[in-house]
């Protein structure tokens, strides 16, 4: 409406530049988004996206100074405020391992929802009283962006691994879910259709979908964190949009929409490779806490240990042998010594294969980015569907700090894995597991694979444990 209301006066040339450039900066990120489907071109399309973001961000700026939005004081603050932001994120996007990304990614989600939610909130506190379009869309990126905030914060404390954050523990959770809910739409729909009491509603609906944040997720752990994560990173998107849309910027609109549809697809593929219901997710109503426990009675049985040389006996002999690589490997930085073992096998006439769960690790893709990093080529990691049929074929799986994703547990009821598919690693003819000891997964509950027969354990860490098979297998085959 107020592009056609500033058609209608006849726009600009700075307004006309101003759509172009933002036009421009809308197909970077497109372009960027495009060219992130393969880990090849990844960083490229991150460069594309960027200096999207850049253009966008300094045409803006532009727009407000031209205009005499903002003053020369405002101008120094803003500069500050983005160099400050600017460092701290080069830092922290440098120095943070790549085995906490997901914290990281969480930390931004909190940054993005409560920015977006601050914009909107200012578009609807400042000036006269707001159109009905401004108050709804202002006040969903307001609703939005605060779940986020708080949603975020816990989501990223939970899994930094903060005891007390872990801890936390929300009696009759459906309950407060509906009633903050409940309170958070009622107080939306109050400031919507009464704009003259706009400073108390908006507060209110603040207020309530920041407490509608903490109630989503201190329920949610263990290994349904992901699907939050993501589900958040597209209420981001969202709430940005609807900023964008509330303060009529095009830019912000369209990088809005990208992250929201990004992360709405993300979730959709998350829950489907875990095989939980999306939906419930929204509701806040699966997934037991940390703090609940939700670990299932131990399986029966003992482990049997094994060692270098042994293990390195067994894969020099065999026709075929599948790697299954998890969050340990990433964790012990082991990713160059699995591709050397791949590597002295494939010379040896062994068939070697890489099976990539897809929620491996501790994000989407992880593992494809670490083993891309040791130079593993593309073609050779294969998903869960194609591995899954060849493990009864691989006289040796070598599970590498992978945990829950190879538990048989998860197909049976009632067990917090319950239902997500797995990599069919039992039904290999061997199966070796490489651990440091007898630590649980992700989802705090014991392995019945590391009982089987067919199982056994090289425990220590990854990365020293593979340094000493491939000394072994070194020796063996001279
Ligand atoms: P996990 O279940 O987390 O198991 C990792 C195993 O690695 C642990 O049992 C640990 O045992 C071992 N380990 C840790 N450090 C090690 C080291 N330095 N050397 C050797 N082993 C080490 O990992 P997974 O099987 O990859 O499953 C991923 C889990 O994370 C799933 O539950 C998934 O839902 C969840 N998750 C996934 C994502 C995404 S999207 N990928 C995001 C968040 C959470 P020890 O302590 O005994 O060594």
């Amino acid at each position: 409406m107020l592009v056609i209301a500033e058609l209608n006066q006849g726009p600009s040339v700075l307004d006309i530049v101003a759509w172009f450039v933002y036009l421009f900066s809308a197909v970077m990120f497109v372009m960027g988004l495009h060219f992130m489907n393969s880990p090849k071109t990844a960083r490229k399309g991150n460069f594309i996206s960027a200096f999207g973001m850049i253009v966008a961000c300094v045409m803006a700026f532009v727009v407000l100074f031209v205009q005499g939005f903002i003053s020369v004081t405002a101008v120094i603050v803003l500069i500050a405020g983005i160099a400050i932001g600017a460092i701290a994120g080069v830092v922290s996007a440098k120095k943070v391992k790549m085995t906490d990304m997901p914290q990281l990614v969480s930390v931004f989600n909190t940054v993005g929802g409560g920015a977006a939610a601050l914009v909107a909130l200012n578009d609807i506190l400042a000036g006269e009283e707001p159109s009905l379009v401004v108050l709804i869309t202002a006040g969903l990126g307001v609703l939005i962006g605060s779940i986020t905030f708080t949603g975020s914060l816990i989501a990223a404390g939970k899994l930094q691994g903060i005891k007390w954050v872990k801890k936390l523990n929300l009696p009759g959770k459906g309950f407060w879910n509906i009633f903050f809910a409940a309170l958070t739409i009622a107080a939306f729909v109050l400031l919507c259709v009464f704009p003259e009491q706009k400073l108390l509603w908006s507060i209110l609906t603040t207020v309530f979908a920041l407490c509608y944040g903490l109630v989503f997720v201190i329920p949610i752990g263990g290994a349904d964190m992901p699907v939050v994560i993501s589900v958040l990173n597209a209420c981001t998107g969202t709430a940005v949009a609807m900023s964008g849309l509330a303060i009529d910027n095009v830019a912000l609109i369209v990088a809005g929409a990208l992250v929201g549809a990004a992360g709405v697809t993300l979730s959709v593929l998350m829950s489907k490779a875990m095989n939980r219901p999306l939906l419930s997710v929204l509701a806040g109503g699966f997934g037991g806490s940390d703090a609940a426990g939700g670990a299932a009675d131990g399986p029966e049985g003992t482990m049997k240990e094994t060692s270098a040389d042994d293990v390195a006996v067994q894969l020099v002999y065999a026709d075929k042998v599948i790697f299954v690589p998890g969050f340990g490997l990433a964790q012990a930085q082991a990713q160059r010594e699995l591709a050397d073992l791949g590597d002295l096998l494939k010379e040896h006439g062994v068939e070697v294969e890489y099976a990539i769960h897809p929620v491996a690790g501790r994000m989407p893709g992880h593992m494809n980015v670490l083993l891309a990093e040791a130079n593993v080529p593309y073609e050779e990691l294969v998903d869960l569907d194609d591995i899954n049929p060849q493990f009864p074929s691989a006289n040796v799986s070598l599970v590498v700090g992978a945990n829950d994703v190879t538990n048989p547990a998860a197909r049976k009821p009632g067990t917090p894995v319950s239902g997500m598919p797995i990599l069919d690693v039992d039904k290999s003819q061997n199966v070796v597991v490489m651990k440091r000891g007898r630590g649980r997964g992700y989802a705090g509950i014991e392995n019945e694979l590391y009982f089987e027969d067919n199982t056994q354990m090289l425990f220590g860490d990854a990365k020293a444990g593979l340094q000493a098979v491939i000394a072994a297998v070194k020796e063996l085959l001279n």
